[in-house]
């Protein structure tokens, strides 16, 4: 796949006519304004747990701009959904395996405008954030330390956003169910340490009587979502 903005506006192109463009569109993005800042939130949570060794047996050593570099990353982490069709997004049902393929061209088109921004450390976490660590991931199957430790903060930041919140598939998750899910995911779908500091981070939300699946940003997305049923 070509790089920098010149491939990442050839591949837009190809993808989506202005005559595509749909009033949905105008209803998504407020949606996922919202839900990529609860993403950047998380992220941030388990940067700062994972450098300051807050929920986790011990610090790592790691950048000192990891947190502002990680907040930025979340916000971008799925802006490669432009180049999917509104009929893909805006499935209330099960993806065809064509959809699929479409939908999995999110990580690489999000990478290629990012990385036509210049911010080249950014572009490859937002090109990663659906590899597993069981290599089972997409689009180039990494496995484990293939694998940008930032681009596996994204990854268990997006999962918990995305079962957190409705969507127009299913309603949100329950909380226990989706914390589960983390647990049962963890060492397979999601670096090990990156979901127990998340879910250690989620518990002391808990006992602040701050849960963050309460909080104002997952209400103003289901608000969105009500008045703007796509
Ligand atoms: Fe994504």
């Amino acid at each position: 796949m070509a790089t920098g903005s010149a491939g990442a506006w050839r591949f837009l192109s190809a993808s989506r006519k202005e005559s595509d463009i749909q009033c949905s569109d105008y209803f998504f993005l407020p949606r996922f304004f919202f839900a990529s800042a609860r993403a950047r939130c998380f992220a941030v949570a388990v940067g700062f747990g994972l450098i300051f060794g807050r929920f986790a047996p011990e610090p790592l050593e790691l950048p000192v701009d990891l947190v502002e570099r990680v907040r930025l990353a979340g916000i971008l982490h799925d802006v490669g959904k432009i180049a999917v069709p509104d009929a893909v997004l805006s499935k209330p049902g099960k993806l065809t395996d064509a959809e699929w393929t479409e939908m999995r061209k999110h990580p690489e088109v999000g990478a290629l405008i990012v990385d036509g921004a210049e911010l080249k450390d950014v572009a490859a976490w937002v090109g990663k954030h659906h590899e597993r660590p069981d290599g089972k991931g997409y689009p180039a199957g990494l496995a484990g330390e293939e694998i940008p430790l930032e681009a596996r903060i994204l990854s268990v930041a997006d999962a918990y956003e995305a079962m957190t919140c409705d969507r127009v598939y299913r309603r949100a998750l329950p909380v226990k169910v989706a914390r589960e899910e983390l647990r049962k995911g963890s060492g397979k779908q999601f670096d090990p340490r990156v979901a127990e500091v998340f879910l250690e981070w989620l518990e002391e939300q808990d006992r602040r009587g701050e849960s963050v699946e309460n909080d104002h940003f997952a209400s103003l997305v289901r608000g969105l979502a009500d008045r703007n049923p796509v």
